[in-house]
């Protein structure tokens, strides 16, 4: 396993983390993994060398934190060994969802956290999807707040472009550690505008901000969730038939190196040489251990390029 140092403390996490998104019952999981499958699941984790946990306060309308507190409840030892992620500010109501960056929203989610996962602080909070009406002077508040009573040590954000950091990070009281963004071998609008810089082509249409530079800039760490789908949660282009040559290209790769396809497709992301973390969602324990073996592989210039031109893309 390889780590990076994040946030004040610069401490060592995990390139790979384990997002907990699909423990719980709802859209992406019908059942929830029980309290000793979650147990599983984390050893398994920290075995192959994972000591971070990605959560939120929606997943499963706070189903996905419940669990892990139940777990931590029955295993004290887990959440001592895990620097623990948690995001707020997507406000679900019967009828609709928005986003709430609001100081009282933040406030009350955070407790709302900490209750469910039986826990007395995070280790990392995000705010999950930019609300056009935040504040930053009311954020920097509840950041304050919540660094002070000691119950958030670090900050960071999700889907956020650099300008909206760059309005946050001019009041806030704590750096900024890390932004959240989708990023996968086949979802690559952070790296096709660069590419195609200064073009008429469709790809050259900046949709980013240019947000892997700006945070390698600024010493922000990506994370890249949904780490192996296509679209907006279209499903896993591993071994999908959407995906020919791109698996053609994976499989020989994995053969080559003696790996699983998902290392490769993990290795892919973090051979982008910037802080970087790739999360994974699975509820299975063998592919976390295919997944950590992402860390120990290195690919060259000319593989990362074959699976870039493999998932559809063309380079001008
Ligand atoms: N900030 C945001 O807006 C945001 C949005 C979405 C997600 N996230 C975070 O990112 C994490 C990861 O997202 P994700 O769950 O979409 O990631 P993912 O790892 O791309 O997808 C996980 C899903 O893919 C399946 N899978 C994995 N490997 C497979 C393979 N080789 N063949 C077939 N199926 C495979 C898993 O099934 P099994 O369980 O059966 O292995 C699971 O259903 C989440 O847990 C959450 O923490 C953040």
């Amino acid at each position: 396993m390889r780590f990076i140092p994040f946030g004040k403390e610069k401490t060592p996490v995990s390139t790979i983390i384990l997002g907990l998104m699909r423990i719980g019952p709802g859209k992406t999981t019908t059942q929830a993994l029980s309290v000793p499958e979650v147990e599983e699941l984390l050893d398994t984790a920290l075995e192959s060398g994972i000591n971070m946990l990605d959560n939120a306060d929606i997943y499963a309308n706070g189903a996905c934190e419940e669990r892990l507190g139940e777990v931590f409840a029955d295993r004290p030892d887990l959440r001592e060994k895990f620097f623990l992620q948690t995001k707020c500010g997507i406000h679900k109501e019967p009828g609709i969802t928005y986003f709430d960056f609001s100081k009282e929203h933040i406030l009350e989610s955070v407790d709302g956290s900490l209750r469910r996962m039986q826990t007395d602080h995070l280790d990392a909070l995000l705010l999950h999807r930019p609300d056009a009406l935040m504040e930053p002077e009311e954020i920097a508040e509840a950041f304050d707040i919540l660094h002070q009573s000691g119950k958030v040590q670090n900050f960071g954000l999700s889907n956020c472009n650099p300008m909206m950091i760059e309005r946050l990070k001019r009041v806030l009281p704590v750096p900024v550690a890390a932004d959240q963004i989708q990023l996968s071998a086949a979802f690559t609008p952070a790296l096709d505008a660069g590419f195609n810089f200064n073009t008429q082509t469709d790809a050259g249409i900046l949709r980013d901000g240019s947000i892997l530079e700006y945070c390698d800039m600024n010493q922000i760490v990506v994370q890249a969730w949904s780490s192996l789908q296509y679209g907006f949660f279209g499903g896993v282009f591993l071994g999908s038939d959407k995906y020919p040559e791109l698996n053609r290209v994976i499989d020989r790769l994995a053969e080559e190196k003696g790996v699983t396809n998902t290392a490769i497709a993990l290795a892919w992301i973090l051979r982008i040489p910037i802080p970087m973390q790739a999360i994974i969602g699975t509820t299975k324990p063998s592919r976390i251990r295919d997944a950590a073996a992402a860390a120990d592989i290195t690919l060259s210039r000319k593989e990362w390029y074959e699976i870039y031109l493999a998932a559809g893309n063309i380079l001008p």
